[in-house]
């Protein structure tokens, strides 16, 4: 069986000392729900020391993007082994760092090659923009997202990689796909092209996640169909209360 995987990227939110806080507070609140990986996604400044915060605990924790050598001259960045031991997770291809930070499919294919050399799992980010939705590319669009972030990507090392769809036109903009058109993408379009390019086995055992406007309202509506293994959540996993209700739904949906 999958594991269900609920993730909090809490993008460019929190101040280290709130970060930290927050976790603290979240903890003991998500300890019940160990049926369900529950991970969370700081900023850079508060990675550490939220990892540190969560130490004794089986909440795992995610970076929010890497780049894809191990070291050098590129300022600003922050390398996957820097991040080894720290990092359970890295968000990677997010449409925001794909949009604003110029992030190709090469670079994501890059990223999550470097990852797995370094024992970090990549969560994939994939989906497509309004335009593309409205002109009927999506299926197209995101299989060659998914393609091409896996090139080179063995058959063994899928079993460390999680997919995310998070369609754009969803993202923090309260207008979320349906629970039935978002299964028919993960299901559809996502695992079969996994199980074109590695089998079934491979297809049906790994996880993939929805994203974009999840909430407490509707997370029963996603957990509910048969492709959805669990949520990467924005704007609602930065309340402990709706973090909590959202791992607390997922548990009760998939009945972990
Ligand atoms: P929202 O849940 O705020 O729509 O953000 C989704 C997202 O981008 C998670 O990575």
């Amino acid at each position: 069986m999958r594991v269900p995987i609920i993730a909090g990227n809490w993008k460019m939110h929190k101040t280290l000392d709130e970060s930290v806080a927050f976790v603290r507070e979240l903890a003991p609140k998500l300890a019940p729900f160990s049926g369900i990986e529950r991970v969370v996604s700081p900023n850079y400044i508060a990675l550490a020391a939220v990892a540190d915060a969560l130490k004794a605990t089986d909440i795992q924790v995610s970076a929010q993007d890497v780049h894809w050598e191990d070291q050098g001259a590129y300022t600003s960045q922050i390398s996957p082994h820097m991040l080894k031991g720290l990092v359970d997770y890295v968000i990677i291809g997010h449409s925001e760092c794909r949009t604003y930070l110029g992030d190709t499919d090469e670079n994501v294919n890059r990223k999550a090659k470097a990852l797995l050399a370094n024992d970090i799992k990549p969560i994939i980010a994939v989906g497509e923009s309004l335009a593309q939705n409205e002109a009927g590319e999506t299926q197209a669009f995101v299989g060659q997202q998914v393609r091409a972030a896996l090139d080179g990507i063995t058959a063994a090392q899928m079993q460390q990689i999680v997919f995310a769809y998070e369609p754009i036109w969803a993202i923090g903009t309260g207008k979320n796909a349906s629970g039935e058109v978002a299964n028919t993408i993960i299901g559809g379009t996502i695992r079969a092209t996994l199980e074109d390019l590695y089998g079934g086995e491979v297809a049906a055992a790994t996880r993939i996640q929805y994203g974009g406007s999840v909430k407490p309202s509707n997370m029963i509506e996603y957990m509910g169909q048969p492709d959805i293994d669990g949520a990467l959540v924005g704007g609602a996993s930065l309340k402990v209360d709706d973090f909590t209700e959202l791992v607390a739904l997922a548990a009760q949906a998939k009945g972990v």
